[in-house]
């Protein structure tokens, strides 16, 4: 791409970059998070329904009870992700809408409602990439031990077969679980998510269920021969060492152990990392014999869930506003090295990892609606310029790119956050629930286009 025509981009340093032609440039979203519609049409609750009716555990009090009214409004979000020249749309299946108790009985109209959005997608020529677990595991699961009984692992696989019969050979892509980590760290051992237990030995072992749950159900989809790719979508955080310290470096891998090789290490090798596993001590995971073999079976590809870098000090996190870096709104660095260097680590260290997509990134900001009633979030859009630019850095050193997604399509319940936090390059006023497109998501899309005219215009010449 020359840099004659980048210049006049929308994403300058982005359109400078080179990206293989069937590259998937996508948007990405979850059930809890848009969807609203708590308990329509036989859907069960989930543990961020009960978590959410805690006081003082959401910021705002709010909850997913109506959201973005994605269920109702889903045929007009997907002609809005047409507009935008996407390839791909990347959504979450509400486990407690398909299953309302998380195992026997399924729910007809969820299946239905998941099956007219996939349609919907085909018909106007979309790409689903779909993802089972989001994190809003059915409530009468948690009731018997939620993740932290293994017996849940069946129930998963059980749900993922069930998904996969109907859905899997019309979505693109299926990934089991979105940032196991989250769900083990954030949900059971700090608390401040669903289903909000402080344990740090449940969370091992919640952690643990869920790469098993994983493993088992990449195998169960596997024998069904689907035309989907199968996967798993981790966040990740490249670890600084504050200085080159031996302290602060070995406090650095730590932080990297925990986040990134305690699930990579056993998607591609089959084993735990031992510094982790010494830090953990006697909280570290029960692991039955055979375990670790079921959990890595080959995978078609690694999501990276990429926002932000750590900073990490022997004695702890640096504290982000000690670097001069801009922060978004939700306090994290925008650092887009860290996303190229992230990237790069993995294809050096999981040669194993054939193909790799960044499944989200974006980022949070105040977000004035103007007096043109536009939303002119030019950080934002500086943002996505500059990770998008970022990915073509780690393309240009040969990591297996295969896509990029942006977190995320709307504004919406940003968890713990409630509808403070506004990631959208969609503004959702949720008073009337319209929807306007950014100045991000315009630059997003004329970004698309000029590449889709370019090749037009390459081809030709
Ligand atoms: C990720 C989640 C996603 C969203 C972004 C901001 O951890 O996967 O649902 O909340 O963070």
């Amino acid at each position: 791409m020359s840099s004659s025509t980048s210049a006049s981009s929308p994403l300058p340093t982005a359109a400078a970059k080179d990206f293989p032609a069937d590259f998937v440039w996508g948007v990405a979203t979850s059930a809890f998070q848009i969807e609203g519609a708590h308990d329509a049409d036989g859907k069960g609750p989930s543990i961020w329904d009960t978590f959410c009716r805690q006081p003082g555990v959401i910021a705002d009090s709010s909850n997913g009870d109506v959201a973005c009214e994605h269920y109702a409004r889903w045929e007009e979000d997907l002609d809005l992700i047409k507009r935008l020249g996407v390839d791909a749309y990347r959504f979450s299946v509400s486990w407690p809408r398909v299953q309302p108790t998380g195992q026997g009985e399924w729910n007809e109209a969820g299946l239905a409602f998941y099956e007219r959005l996939v349609d919907g997608m085909l018909a106007r020529g979309l790409k689903p990439y779909l993802t089972l677990n989001h994190w809003d595991l059915p409530q009468a699961l948690q009731d018997i031990g939620g993740w932290g009984n293994r017996a849940t692992v069946e129930r998963f696989v059980e749900y993922a077969v069930g998904i996969a019969k109907r859905l899997g050979d019309k979505v693109v892509s299926i990934a089991t679980h979105n940032e196991p980590w989250v769900v083990a760290q954030l949900g059971h051992e700090s608390g401040v998510f669903a289903p909000g237990i402080k344990d740090r030995r449940i969370a091992a072992q919640v952690s643990h269920h869920l790469l098993l749950s994983h493993g088992l159900a990449i195998t169960a989809m596997r024998a069904l021969k689907l035309k989907a790719s199968l996967g798993i979508v981790l966040n990740m955080a490249p670890m600084y060492p504050a200085t080159d310290s031996d302290a602060d470096r070995t406090a650095a891998r730590l932080e990297d152990g925990k986040l990134r090789r305690w699930y990579m290490d056993p998607l591609f090798e089959g084993r735990y990392p031992q510094d982790v596993l010494d830090y953990l001590g006697h909280d570290a995971p029960y692991v039955e014999a055979g375990d670790m073999a079921k959990i890595k079976v080959p995978i078609d590809f690694v999501g990276i869930n990429y926002y932000s870098r750590g900073m990490i000090s022997a004695a702890g996190p640096v504290d982000n506003k000690t670097s001069g870096l801009e922060l978004t709104d939700m306090g994290w660095e925008v650092y887009p090295q860290g996303l190229t260097d992230l990237l790069v680590s993995i294809k050096r260290d999981y040669p194993g990892a054939k193909r790799l997509y960044v499944t989200e990134n974006g980022g949070a900001f105040p977000d004035p609606v103007g007096g043109d009633g536009r939303v002119h979030d030019e950080d934002r859009t500086r943002y996505l310029d500059t990770h998008i630019a970022a990915v073509g850095d780690a393309i240009a050193q040969g990591v297996p790119m295969g896509g990029y997604m942006v977190w995320s399509l709307l504004d919406n319940f940003e968890w713990a956050s409630g509808y403070a936090k506004r990631f959208g390059i969609v503004h959702v006023d949720y008073a009337t629930q319209q929807r306007t497109p950014k100045d991000s998501a315009l630059a997003y899309r004329d970004f698309l286009l000029q590449r889709v005219s370019q090749r037009r215009d390459g081809r030709q010449g």
